[in-house]
């Protein structure tokens, strides 16, 4: 159970991309348990934001705080090591894959006997994303 008031904050996040500053100074402030829709129009930012949570984009500037700890995100791996998915924009979710094996993509958690945790445990994928959403 998250202890602060805001699982996850992006605190003045700024991206310049050649010729155009797609982001400038964003604030998002996410509270445990609660769902957000990020709107705008075409060219708004929404992908890029996202781009620089889950790693894809170094912002310029700010600073991403996970349950109130710096959050230190270099790569893809760094974010889904922070429990961050990223389902992206049509043409880039893996195809013939659906939701649940896109959230978990890169890390599956696994079964089987002993060392050999040879399949993906498909039920611990539904438990641990409820708790997600529960928590
Ligand atoms: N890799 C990139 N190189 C250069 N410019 C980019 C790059 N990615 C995004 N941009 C530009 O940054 C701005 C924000 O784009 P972004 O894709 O984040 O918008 P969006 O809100 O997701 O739009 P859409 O609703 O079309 O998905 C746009 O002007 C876009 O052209
Ligand atoms: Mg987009």
């Amino acid at each position: 159970m998250a202890q602060n008031e805001f699982l996850l904050e992006m605190k003045g996040i700024s991206k310049e991309f050649p010729g155009v500053k797609a982001l400038d100074g964003v604030t998002l402030q996410v509270r445990p348990g609660t769902v957000h829709a990020l709107m705008g129009e075409n060219g708004a930012g929404k992908s890029t934001l996202m781009k620089c949570l889950y790693g894809i984009y170094a912002p310029d500037a700010g600073e991403i705080i996970l349950d109130g700890v710096h959050a230190n995100i270099h790569n893809s791996k760094d974010a889904l090591n922070l429990g961050i998915s990223m389902i992206h924009q049509e043409l880039h979710p893996v195809p013939f894959r659906n939701v649940m094996e896109n959230i978990w993509l890169g890390r599956f958690p696994t079964k089987g006997i002993g060392p050999l945790q040879l399949f993906v445990d498909h039920q611990k994928c539904i438990r641990t994303q409820r708790s997600y959403s529960e928590n």
